[in-house]
């Protein structure tokens, strides 16, 4: 038996997991940071902070509920990138912290692999390659993934990603941060064709969200609120169809050209039930397979973080007091 401890804190969530040979995850503590909500977005300052003053909080209860002797445990795992630096440095600190106190070696995880790996925790056993669509707040890129879970970057967004769309739209309809789950909550009963938003027209498998942000923008600003409160619900489904179609646009479209039959979803729009639906809809018709990550698994969480350490411990991909922190791959 092999227990790793996962740590993540690249961005509002401070979270510290313990998870039994990849798979079966023994505790997993998410603590959000919703101070962010009162700014309309993650303010990368009083994140790190965040992260300094609750980890400690976030680790213990991790511990307690996980029902390990830390002393048992057999390596530390920590994303170290890509994400917010101040907010990053904390959990590599703590990592290297913990790594000399008990002598166990640490483990440092790519952000985004963690999230594909979300797949793993929920399914077991998956079949490859497979083409992932990663979609959080701060990344939105299509990968195909191999055995080894190498991943190879196909596509990725030219301006904002599908998270930052929703939190920047949400903004403007004044329905807080984050904005994702708000405008999904709104959109129920919706009526999808009630405006059409624009959906970027390019050519290879990258997206681009800025446009429709602007034409968000546009669109409200000839709007009373009235009108705005009446038709909140057709407003947001709207937006968010226009979000989920260039999304699985592209996952149809290179799965097509690069002919891959197994197709995922992960991060934290990956929650969203429109796009995963939409998407089932598609794999179903074509016989396609489809991975989505349970929901506790989509937002970030160190259960992804602990399950992909272990892949990366039995090959030995251990980090050392040099290892530091990357804001972009
Ligand atoms: O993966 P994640 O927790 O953090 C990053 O790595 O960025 O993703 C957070 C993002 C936010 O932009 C949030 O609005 C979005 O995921 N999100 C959603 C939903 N739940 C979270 N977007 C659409 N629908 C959701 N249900
Ligand atoms: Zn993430």
């Amino acid at each position: 038996m092999t227990v790793i401890l996962g740590i993540e804190t690249s961005c509002d969530e401070t979270s510290i997991a313990l998870v039994k040979d990849g798979r079966e995850v023994l505790s997993n503590i998410v603590r959000t940071q919703h101070i962010h909500g009162k700014f309309g977005g993650v303010v990368p300052d009083i994140s790190s902070r965040e992260h300094a003053e609750f980890i400690d909080t976030v680790y213990y209860e991790a511990i307690d509920k996980s029902g390990i002797d830390i002393n048992k445990i057999d390596a530390i795992s920590v994303v170290n990138g890509p994400g917010l630096i101040g907010s990053l440095m904390t959990g590599l600190m703590f990592a290297k912290g913990l790594s000399l106190h008990y002598n166990k070696p640490f483990i440092p995880v790519n952000h985004v692999d963690a999230h594909i790996y979300a797949n793993v925790l929920t399914h077991g056993n998956l079949n490859f390659p497979l083409l992932s669509l990663v979609a959080s707040g701060g990344h939105t890129s299509l990968f195909i993934v191999n055995k080894e879970f190498k991943t190879e970057l196909i596509g990725k967004t030219i301006d904002d990603a599908a998270g930052e769309a929703f939190d920047k739209c949400a903004k403007m309809l004044k329905l807080g941060y984050p904005g994702g789950p708000s405008i999904e909550k709104h959109s129920i009963n919706g009526n999808t064709n009630f405006h059409r938003f624009p959906r970027a027209k390019i050519k290879n498998f990258d997206f681009s969200f800025s446009g429709l942000k602007t034409s968000v923008l546009y669109y409200l600003n000839d709007k009373d609120n009235d009108f705005i409160n009446e038709n909140l619900s057709h407003i947001t489904a709207s937006l968010q169809e226009a979000i989920v179609d260039q999304l699985i646009n592209k996952v149809i479209s290179a799965s097509e050209e690069f002919n891959i039959n197994i197709l995922s979803l992960a991060g934290g729009v990956s929650a969203n039930i429109r796009l995963r639906d939409k998407l089932k809809e598609y794999s179903i018709k074509t016989g396609k397979t489809l991975y989505v990550p349970k929901l506790c698994y989509c937002t970030d969480n160190a259960a992804n973080v602990a399950g992909i350490g272990f892949m990366l411990y039995q090959k030995k991909g251990f980090g050392n007091m040099k290892t530091n922190v990357y804001s972009r791959k």
